[in-house]
């Protein structure tokens, strides 16, 4: 069931279109981010969904409600963001019931609900303190509890996470996971890191100078993305220009610029010929001397040598060149120790899986 919907949604400051023409549905209960770099419209795009800030054209639908033009108060949103902005003079407990107090929720019920709250967020106990005695983590669970008290039909999250270090963060984005299936809330979750995105989200928009790129499962936009922003702001995007040689039955063949032909499941490409950039994830890429065993039959091969590698423990990455330059990446977990592993300057053959072969769109026109 669609829960928020935003069509056509556009923002236009003096100085920049913020967003560009947005259109998007959210399900009810789903834990959805909007994934891009700074500056590319996703605080903008929550604002509007939280009437903080009004679009320039566009609607934007609460359930069956159209609230465009309905100010932040009257809409059954709240918003947590990177500074927690609690109040310093009050506790914890009387921070997280200052939205039941103003709606008027009767006292009796005001004490059970903060403190189920309280537990909710893992801060039992913790209710009389001052939130000035509280770490970075504890603040912003205060925050959660605080805007999810009086049960929004929707919360929304501008990178609440931004002021923790990596591992409080790390540990409070499977927390906030947790909390989201257990209230069953819609949460839109702002965030320009992918590891965070990919870890919490039901499904990611990933957004790039105000416009959609991808919408998508988590292994959708990382295994098969649509544009090669995505392809690149995901990870490695290991991109090889060619062009389309043609398709018979489930398989489409493509020519590489450098030589030799890759195959992939037809119906991953938009076009039927012309230009083309197919990728593979580094992690799928098996690298073997060019001089060792033969390539499985059916699988896409290339030859490549090392530029350099970097042993990381679980994993080495070899940051491979093409004859014609292209640069791949390649990750090979440390199951055994090599006796050899290639080092630079070694000549290898590069082999994957045609199934796991994407193919990205070509980059949009610039706008004019
Ligand atoms: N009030 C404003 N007045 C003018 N321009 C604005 C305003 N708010 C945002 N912008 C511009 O709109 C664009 C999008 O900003 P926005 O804050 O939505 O980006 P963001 O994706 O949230 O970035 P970040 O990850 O850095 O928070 C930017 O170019 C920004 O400079
Ligand atoms: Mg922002």
């Amino acid at each position: 069931m669609a829960n928020v919907r935003l069509e056509d949604v556009s923002k236009a400051f003096k100085s920049a279109v913020a967003v560009d023409n947005l259109t998007l549905t959210i399900d009810e209960g789903e834990f959805f981010s909007l994934l891009g770099p700074s500056g590319c419209g996703k605080t903008t795009t929550l604002r509007m969904i939280g009437g903080f800030e009004e679009p320039s054209s566009g609607r934007i639908w609460l359930g069956d409600e159209d609230v465009s033009g309905l100010p932040a108060h009257k809409r059954d949103v709240n918003t947590v963001f990177q500074s927690y902005a609690l109040f310093p003079h009050l506790s914890v407990a009387e921070n997280v019931a200052y939205g039941l107090k103003r709606q008027g929720v009767a006292k009796d019920e005001i004490g059970p609900r903060v403190e189920a709250m309280l537990e909710l967020v893992d801060l039992e106990g913790y209710g009389q303190r001052r939130t000035t005695q509280l770490s970075g983590g504890q603040q912003q669970r205060v925050a959660l509890a605080r805007a999810l008290v009086n049960r929004p039909q929707v919360l929304l999250l501008d990178e609440p996470l931004g002021a923790l270090d990596l591992k409080l963060r790390k540990q409070m984005q499977l927390e906030l996971k947790r909390i989201q299936s257990e209230v069953g809330i819609t949460f839109i979750y702002v965030t320009h890191d992918q590891e965070e995105a990919m870890t919490m989200s039901d499904r990611i928009a990933v957004m790039s100078a105000g416009r959609l790129e991808q919408v998508g499962a988590p292994q959708d936009v990382y295994e098969l993305p649509a544009t090669s922003f995505v392809a690149s702001f995901l990870g490695a995007s290991n991109l090889l220009e060619g062009e389309i040689e043609g398709t018979s039955g489930e398989v489409t063949k493509v020519r590489l610029g450098v030589g030799g032909t890759v195959t992939l499941p037809a119906g991953r490409l938009t076009d039927s010929e012309g230009p083309v950039a197919v990728g593979v994830r580094p992690e799928k890429l098996h690298i073997q001397t060019t001089n060792s065993s033969e390539v499985d039959r059916g699988d896409n091969a290339i030859e490549a040598t090392v530029v350099n590698s970097t042993y990381t423990g679980v994993s080495t990455s070899y940051e491979c060149a093409t004859s014609d330059g292209t640069r791949l990446v390649v990750y090979v977990q440390n199951l055994e120790r090599s006796a050899s592993p290639p080092g630079a300057g070694a000549k290898v053959r590069l082999t994957w899986d045609p199934d796991h072969t994407f193919a990205v769109s070509k980059a949009r026109p610039e706008k004019t």
